[in-house]
C-alpha cells in the first residue's frame, strides 16, 4: 500500500470533521485526493481539502526580513530540510466490519499512518458500479468511474457549465455508453433535442450510422387532429379560457366528422359557423393563421412517439435550422408530452430525453409567451421517475433554469462554471457540496468535472474520458473554420470560372 504520511496533532485537530497529516518526503499528495487512515473500528476515508507548505524559519516576519537584509537564509540555515507538505483532509466515512460504510465518529490517532486507499475500496466507497456508464476517471487514482444507470438517471441528470467546457462533449460520451449496453443490461431509448445540429455527426460516424435517427426541424409536423385543448392554451397564450374552449369545440367537431384535417379546413369551419360571436371567430381565426405561419402543423403527427423512442437507438431531434424560440418550444412541448403520456401507458420503451439549451425550454420565468414547454418538461422533472421517464438537461445559464426543474434532477454534473451567481446557484442546488469543492469549480480545465448527488455517494471529481464517436465539426478552432470558408469561396469561383 502506497504510504502517504503521518497525522498531526493540531490545535484543533484530530477530530471528526477534520484533520491534518505531513506528507512523506518525495511523496505526491494533491488536492481533491482519497486518503485512508485506520481508526478504532474501521478504515477512515478521506479527501484531501487542501495542502499547504510549512518552514518554522520563515515564521516570524522580523527575523526573516533580518536575515533576509544581510544575506539570503538558506545561506546561513539549513532552511529546505525545515520545509514541509501538510494536507487537511475531510474524513467522509469509515469503511467498517461487514463491509459497510458509516459516519464518523471517532477520530484518528496522531501518529497514525496515512495510505492511497485501495482501488476497490475507493470504488465501493463512492459507490460506482463496475457495470455502469464508464464517463471518465478519477484523478490522481487509477480508477474508473463507472455510474450506475438507474442511480444517474432515473432521478434526472443535469450538466452545468459555462460555453465551450465540454458539456456537449460529455453528453456524446454518455451517448456511447448507452449506446454500447445489450438487452440484458437493460437499453433506454434516448432522444436528443440538438439545438446546434451538433449530435447529427453520430449519422456520419460508421460506427454508429444504424443506430442513430436524425429528425430534421422541417420535417416535424403536429398533428391538429391529436391536440387537446390544454395543449391549445398552450400554444396560444393570449386566448381567453373561453376562447379556448370555443376553438376546443370546433377541433371535436372536426375530430368527429373525419380523421385528418389541416388548420386551412378547420379556418374554414370556423369562418362558416353560425353559433360563435363573431368576435371570437376573428380572434380563433387570427390565431389560427398565426399557427399556419409557423409551418408547423399538419394533418397527423410526424414522427411518431414510437418512431423517436427505440431502444439501444438515439434520436436526434436537429432544431438548429428554427430561428424562432417559440417554435423550437412548441416542438419540444408536444414530442415532451407525447413521450411522457407513450410512457404513462407503457406504449413506448423507458426513455432518457436529453434537452440542450434547457434554460430556454424550462426557463425560471413563467412568462407565458416563452415558456410553452416549460409545463411538461416540470411534470416530467417531477413525475418521470415513475413512469422511467427521465430527462437529462444541459445549460450554461443555471440560473435562468427553471428551480423546480433542477431540484428534481438529482444528479448534476458541473464543469467549469466561473460566473458567481451561477456558481452560488449551484452551492444552493446542489447537495452535499462544501464550500471547498465550491471554490474548485472555477478553477475546473476543459474536460474535468464535479458530480454530485444520487449518482454517487459523494461528491467527486472526473476526467471525462476521451470520445470514440467523431466530434461535430461545428467545435472546430476559429482559424480552421476561417480557413474553410475561405477555401470553400475559391472553390466555387474557380467551378464558376471552368463553367463559363
Ligand atoms: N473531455 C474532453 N476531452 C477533450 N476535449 C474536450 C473535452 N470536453 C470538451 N472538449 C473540447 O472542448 C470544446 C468545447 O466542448 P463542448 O462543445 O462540449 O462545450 P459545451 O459546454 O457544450 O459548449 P456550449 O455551451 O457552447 O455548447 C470541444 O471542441 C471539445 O473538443
Ligand atoms: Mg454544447
Amino acid at each position: 500500500m502506497n504510504e502517504y504520511g503521518t497525522v498531526i496533532s493540531t490545535f484543533d485537530g484530530p477530530c471528526t470533521r477534520k484533520f491534518s497529516f505531513v506528507i512523506k518526503k518525495g511523496c505526491v499528495v494533491r488536492r481533491g485526493q482519497f486518503v485512508e487512515v485506520s481508526i478504532e473500528g474501521g478504515k477512515l476515508i478521506g479527501r484531501v481539502a487542501d495542502v499547504f507548505k510549512t518552514n518554522r524559519y520563515f515564521m516570524r516576519p522580523e527575523s526573516v526580513e533580518k536575515y533576509e537584509s544581510s544575506k539570503p537564509m538558506e545561506e546561513i540555515f539549513p532552511v529546505s530540510n525545515w520545509e514541509y507538505l501538510i494536507a487537511d483532509i475531510v474524513p467522509l466515512g469509515v469503511y467498517g466490519k461487514g463491509e459497510m460504510f458509516e459516519e464518523v465518529s471517532f477520530p484518528p490517532s496522531p501518529g497514525t499512518k496515512v495510505y492511497e486507499p485501495d482501488h476497490a475500496i475507493i470504488s465501493k466507497f463512492l459507490g460506482l458500479d463496475k457495470k455502469g456508464l464508464q464517463v471518465g476517471e478519477l484523478p490522481y487514482h487509477n480508477v474508473s468511474v463507472r455510474l450506475n444507470l438507474t442511480r444517474l438517471l432515473q432521478k434526472h441528470l443535469a450538466i452545468l457549465a459555462i460555453s465551450g467546457a465540454g458539456k456537449s462533449y460529455l453528453v456524446s460520451v454518455i451517448i456511447e455508453e448507452l449506446l454500447r449496453r445489450n438487452k440484458e443490461e437493460g437499453q433506454l431509448a434516448t432522444i436528443i433535442v440538438d439545438t446546434h445540429g451538433e449530435y447529427v455527426s453520430f449519422s456520419e460516424d460508421s460506427k454508429y450510422t444504424d443506430k442513430i435517427k436524425v429528425f430534421p426541424a422541417r420535417d416535424i409536423r403536429i398533428g391538429l387532429p391529436n391536440l387537446t385543448s390544454r395543449q391549445i392554451s398552450e400554444f396560444l397564450p393570449k386566448l381567453s379560457p373561453a376562447q379556448v374552449r370555443e376553438l376546443a369545440r370546433f377541433l371535436r367537431e372536426m375530430k368527429s366528422k373525419r380523421k385528418h384535417f389541416g388548420i386551412n379546413e378547420l379556418i374554414e369551419r370556423i369562418e362558416e359557423d353560425e353559433k360563435a360571436k363573431s368576435a371570437t371567430k376573428d380572434v380563433l381565426v387570427s390565431v389560427l393563421y398565426d399557427l399556419m405561419q409557423t409551418g408547423l402543423f399538419g394533418a397527423s403527427d410526424h414522427p411518431l412517439a414510437k418512431e423517436i423512442a427505440q431502444q439501444g437507438k438515439i434520436s436526434v431531434i436537429d432544431l438548429s435550422s428554427f430561428i424562432s424560440s417559440r417554435k423550437k418550444q412548441m416542438v419540444v412541448a408536444h414530442l415532451a408530452r407525447k413521450l411522457f403520456n407513450g410512457r404513462r401507458d407503457s406504449k413506448i420503451p423507458p426513455f432518457l430525453l436529453v434537452l440542450e439549451e434547457a434554460h430556454q425550454f424550462v426557463p425560471e420565468t413563467a412568462r407565458a409567451e416563452i415558456a410553452i414547454s416549460r409545463g411538461i418538461i416540470q411534470t416530467i422533472a417531477r413525475e418521470g421517475r415513475k413512469f422511467h421517464a427521465s430527462l437529462c438537461l444541459i445549460s450554461q445559464r443555471p440560473i435562468q433554469l427553471s428551480t423546480t426543474a433542477l431540484s428534481q434532477c438529482n444528479t448534476h454534473i458541473i464543469l467549469r462554471v466561473t460566473n458567481p451567481y451561477d456558481l452560488d446557484h449551484i452551492g444552493r442546488s446542489s447537495e452535499g457540496i462544501t464550500k471547498d469543492v465550491i471554490n474548485q469549480i472555477s478553477g475546473l480545465r476543459v474536460g474535468t468535472g464535479l458530480i454530485v448527488g444520487e449518482g454517487v455517494n459523494f461528491p467527486i471529481f472526473v476526467k471525462i474520458r476521451k470520445r470514440e464517436s467523431r466530434e461535430s465539426r461545428r467545435g472546430i478552432p476559429l482559424e480552421e473554420a476561417a480557413k474553410e470558408f475561405s477555401e470553400g469561396v475559391k472553390k466555387k469561383k474557380e467551378d464558376a470560372k471552368s463553367f463559363m
